[in-house]
């Protein structure tokens, strides 16, 4: 017969991660005055991954140029703040030693990565023309996209809400 586990109430000492130095140490080091520049800039790319879609969308019924290029813009402006939002997000992961430590922060990172993947893709596939572009591919990746940051968002959302990651302990 196995020996059963042993079960310790000292939670501190049963998780090897809780007990890492510098777990406790969640609060954001890239901020302006306080303020997460990460939490600031992520407001961009969410916005403008949505507005592509949108402008392919727009495009598909109407059939006005005007969409296919303003597709173009937003698909490239959502790549590029996406990068802001990477680094910014990426110096949080390796200065905060509470973040660094925790595998959720590590998880957000690889959707984050794999998101801004898509959003290259999606962008410079409109380069070989942005208006051919649309249909069928450019509007699937756009609502590829779409998925894609809904769900890093809402992890990202879970990192602040839940993990406490990035927030003021001051007050
Ligand atoms: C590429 C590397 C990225 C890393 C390492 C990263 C890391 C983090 C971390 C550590 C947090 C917790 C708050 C903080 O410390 O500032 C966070 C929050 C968040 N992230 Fe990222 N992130 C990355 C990219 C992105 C991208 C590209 C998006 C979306 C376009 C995104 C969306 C979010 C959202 C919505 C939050 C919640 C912000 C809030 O509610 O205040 N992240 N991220």
């Amino acid at each position: 017969m196995p020996e059963p586990l042993v079960q310790n109430s000292d939670k501190n000492q049963m998780d090897p991660i809780r007990s890492q130095p510098g777990f406790e140490q969640t609060e954001s080091r890239v901020a302006i005055l306080g303020h997460p520049i990460h939490a600031m800039s992520v407001a961009f790319p969410v916005a403008l991954t949505f507005c592509t879609f949108g402008a392919d969308a727009l495009y598909w019924w109407t059939g006005d140029l005007f969409w296919a290029r303003a597709a173009v813009w937003s698909a490239g402006t959502a790549f590029l703040f996406g990068l802001v939002a990477g680094a910014s997000g990426t110096m949080e992961l390796l200065m905060v030693p509470g973040i660094r430590v925790r595998a959720a922060a590590w998880t957000h990172f690889v959707l984050a990565v794999m998101l801004l993947a898509v959003l290259a893709t999606n962008w410079g596939y409109r380069m070989t023309g942005y208006e051919a572009a649309v249909l069928p591919y450019g509007i699937l990746l756009s609502g590829f996209s779409v998925l894609v940051v809904i769900v890093t968002g809402w992890h990202g959302g879970k990192l602040v809400f839940d993990y406490r990651l990035g927030t003021s302990k001051s007050n």
